[in-house]
């Protein structure tokens, strides 16, 4: 895996192989996990992982470039999408392109990311007409929370599901190059995948998506309280930080380390 993946790669990967996902917020993260993964995604969850917010609404425009460059720098094969934040697109479709260059030219990503469906397709025509690839992302939406009331699973009753359809179909009209489905019944992810010609990436939204991201930390089990029942811990991070850091005290507080083998001799 040398060579850089690209958005028409990505296209061309649905119904040949699952697309793997995972969120990248700095270089030595992004350099583990660069020959694994297809897509690295400077999410807007730094927010809440990085940062320790309740949500995503706070994350600024320049925080995200400045994640996107620490990842683009690690970022040898996968294809790295950063996010758009709250309101550096929802305004306007100049503004939204704007902001799109910022992440592309001064962040080195490959793609944007934005929330929303039908509302947004003009938007993202915008976009894409610039060259900027574009994902989608529609369900649970996280930039709407106030408006869903909670990180709650969408598209549930026959209505909310006929307008999620309809959203896919709306971003793929527009250009999009793949759509993230979030918190949606498998059902649902699964007919949407179905119906688009581009690959879409579940996260809660069962198997029948064409790939799959994760948050980092939360698939790394850094935090091993927070395991709502769309998440698996692959690994149990979060304690072995815990041990490494015990032992290190332990060590420096008894004067084991640094024993001769960690020294300079004289
Ligand atoms: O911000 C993020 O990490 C995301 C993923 C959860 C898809 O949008």
């Amino acid at each position: 895996m040398n060579s850089k993946m690209t958005t028409p790669q990505i296209r061309a990967l649905k119904g040949q192989v699952k697309l793997v996902a995972c969120t990248a917020y700095d270089y030595t993260f992004a350099r583990l996990a660069d020959e694994l993964v297809d897509i690295l995604l400077v999410g807007d969850s730094l927010g809440m992982v990085f940062q320790g917010r309740e949500n995503t609404l706070s994350v600024t425009l320049d925080q995200i470039i400045y994640h996107t460059q620490a990842v683009a720098r690690g970022a040898r094969h996968a294809h790295v999408v950063a996010d758009l934040p709250f309101m550096s697109y929802q305004v306007n479709a100049e503004e939204a392109l704007r902001n799109s260059g910022r992440l592309i030219s001064e962040g080195m990503a490959e793609g944007v990311k934005l929330e929303g469906g039908v509302t947004m397709a003009k938007t993202v025509e915008r976009i894409v007409e610039a060259g900027i690839p574009v994902m989608g992302h529609i369900g649970l939406t996280p930039q709407s929370v106030h408006a869903m009331g909670g990180f709650k699973v969408q598209g549930k009753s026959p209505s909310a599901r006929e307008s999620l359809m309809q959203d896919a179909l709306a971003l793929e009209d527009a250009g999009v190059y793949a759509i993230v489905l979030e918190g949606i019944p498998s059902g649902l992810a699964k007919a949407i995948s179905e119906k688009v010609q581009i690959p879409t990436i579940g996260i809660g939204a069962g198997v029948g998506c064409d790939g799959q991201v994760l948050v980092s930390t939360d698939l790394l089990g850094m935090n091993p309280h927070f395991k709502p029942k769309f998440l698996k811990h692959f690994a149990q991070v979060g304690e072995e930080v815990k041990d490494a850091l015990q032992e290190f005290a332990q060590e420096v507080r008894e004067g084991v380390f640094p024993d001769a083998s960690h020294s300079f001799a004289d």
